[in-house]
Order: C-alpha cells, then sequence, then structure tokens
C-alpha cells in the first residue's frame, strides 16, 4: 500500500500560465532549498534552483530561467540549457545531467508540491 505524500499549495493553476515560474522555499529532505515552479507546454514541473555545472541558482546572475525561445531552462551562470520537461542538460557541458525534480500535481485549480521529501518551512505554510 502507498502512502499519499502530503499536498502543499504552491500557486493557483490561473496564476502560472504557459512560460511563468516562480520560486518557494522549501524544506527538502530536511535541507532548507529554493523551487522553481514552472509552467511548459501546459504542464507544470518543479527543480530544486541549482544548476548541475556549479551549486548556482540558475537564476544567480538574471532574472530569469527560461532561455530568449522559451524552449529551454538556461543557467544565467555559464549558460547550460535543459530540457523543461525532464531538467535533463542539452549542452556539451554536463550533458545528460538533471536538475532534481520535485514532485507537483495540479487538481481543482491548485498548483501543490505533492511529493515525500518536500515540507514547508515553519511560518511559510
Ligand atoms: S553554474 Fe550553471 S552553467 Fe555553470
Amino acid at each position: 500500500m502507498s502512502i499519499e505524500p502530503p499536498r502543499w499549495p504552491v500557486c493557483t493553476s490561473a496564476s502560472l500560465r504557459d512560460g511563468d515560474w516562480l520560486k518557494r522555499r522549501i524544506d527538502f529532505e530536511g535541507r532548507p532549498e529554493e523551487c522553481l515552479v514552472l509552467r511548459f507546454d501546459g504542464r507544470i514541473h518543479a527543480y530544486i534552483n541549482r544548476c548541475v555545472h556549479m551549486p548556482r541558482a540558475l537564476d544567480c546572475e538574471q532574472d530569469v530561467i527560461f532561455d530568449r525561445s522559451g524552449r529551454f531552462l538556461r543557467c544565467s551562470m555559464h549558460g547550460i540549457v535543459y530540457a523543461p520537461e525532464t531538467g535533463t542538460s542539452l549542452s556539451v557541458m554536463c550533458e545528460g545531467e538533471r536538475l532534481c525534480r520535485v514532485r507537483v500535481d495540479e487538481a481543482d485549480g491548485l498548483v501543490c508540491f505533492a511529493d515525500h521529501r518536500v515540507s514547508i518551512p515553519q511560518g511559510m505554510a
């Protein structure tokens, strides 16, 4: 028997349109982390905001996470690009390495974290 993970609301579905993204502070496996939540091609994806190349946030140099085409995630530090659907590096640098995915779901007009590894820091729930 599998136990459903707790659902932690992130935002309303309507507030996260295609190409939109936001950041949330979470506890992930007991550590404080920043999580990116984004919508791409209609689907919601979430990743810990840490590049596979170096421990830097994707938006550490610029306040963006998508490249100019809007088809790829891009780290603003050295330019690694990622597939938004999988978090896989498509660049020669770190090719095939993946951002750490956080499970999310969307139902009844709400986007929620739905991952056993996630909890919300005290005072933010
Ligand atoms: S730290 Fe992200 S590409 Fe180098």
